[in-house]
């Protein structure tokens, strides 16, 4: 069965899914996008995507008419009629399509695009055990990163480099020395059994792996601090971890081929991982192939 991909009100096979070559998401990067992960047939932390995507709009002045209701219904038909238990759902709401000009065009309506792909979620169940590299690269993208535009290029090169070196992840270091965040997830390091991470602000993106994280070990007594830390805290700290939607939570076990720790997986990156994956089974049911 070839795969459909959902373009503007219509279900279409994913090769045949074309936008238009003025679609302002091609032309300027604006756009706003998320990535939902579907575990067992189910969404995971569904209005977390929404509430993102919607002040998202709000802040970019993009007038999405579509309602919650609609926008569910639509995101799920996807899902359900590529078949995939396992994926992750895409969905990209440009400002629409219009003559080139800077300006926002006076009669463009949004173009919403889905697409789902399976994905194999249990990978990071071997990767947890393992832990993952991190290099750093210098943070050169712009002042608004809180939201989830299309403009990504700077996060792209910062991945490219990463595989390049072999590592999992870039993370982003301000002029400061602050790491902020990777080119796809959040970052954190542990010291003393606390947790610190990067606070909200314009420089971070708002993950939503992020939010279920810090409520999860609150909710298990664990500290949270949530303020900048430099490099040279991370590579003293205890153990280090990155979290997105694709990789619910990882050990970071080497910084630029430092070892973070020992250089192993620690004990509060194994109980965050298992608060973790609890959560995922509660909302969704799924759980690792054994
Ligand atoms: C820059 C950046 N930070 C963090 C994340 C993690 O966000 P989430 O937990 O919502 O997947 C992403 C996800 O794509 C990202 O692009």
């Amino acid at each position: 069965m070839p795969q459909l991909a959902y373009v503007a009100g219509r279900l279409v096979p994913l090769r045949d899914a074309h936008v238009h070559v003025e679609d302002r998401g091609l032309q300027f990067a604006d756009a706003l996008y998320e990535v939902a992960a579907v575990m067992n047939g189910r969404m995971l932390d569904w209005d977390g995507h929404l509430t993102r995507l919607r002040r998202g709009c709000a802040a970019l002045f993009i007038e999405f008419s579509m309602s919650d209701a609609a926008l569910l219904a639509q995101a799920q038909r996807l899902v359900a009629v590529n078949g995939h238990r396992d994926a992750l759902l895409y969905m990209q709401l440009s400002r629409g399509t219009a003559r080139r000009d800077h300006g926002f065009p006076l009669h463009a309506r949004p173009t919403l695009v889905m697409t789902v792909r399976r994905f194999d979620f249990a990978q990071r169940i071997g990767q947890q055990a393992r832990g993952v590299g991190v290099i750093t690269v210098n943070d050169m993208r712009w002042q608004r990163v809180d939201l989830k535009t299309t403009g990504l290029l700077a996060n792209v090169l910062a991945k490219q480099d990463a595989r390049a070196a072999g590592a999992f992840e870039g993370w982003l270091v301000s002029a400061d020395g602050d790491v902020r965040e990777g080119g796809s997830t959040n970052a954190y390091i542990v010291r003393d059994g606390t947790i610190i991470t990067h606070p909200l602000s314009a420089h971070i993106l708002p993950g939503i792996a992020r939010a279920t994280l810090l409520r999860l070990a609150r909710d298990a007594q664990i500290t949270v601090v949530e303020r900048p830390f430099t490099l040279d805290e991370a590579l003293a700290a205890d153990e280090a971890l990155l979290t997105s939607t694709t990789a619910p939570l990882l050990p970071v076990v080497t910084i630029d081929g430092r070892p973070v720790g020992d250089g192993a997986p620690g004990p509060v990156a194994a109980r965050l991982a298992a608060l973790v994956w609890d959560e995922i089974a509660r909302q969704t049911g799924w759980k690792a192939p054994r």
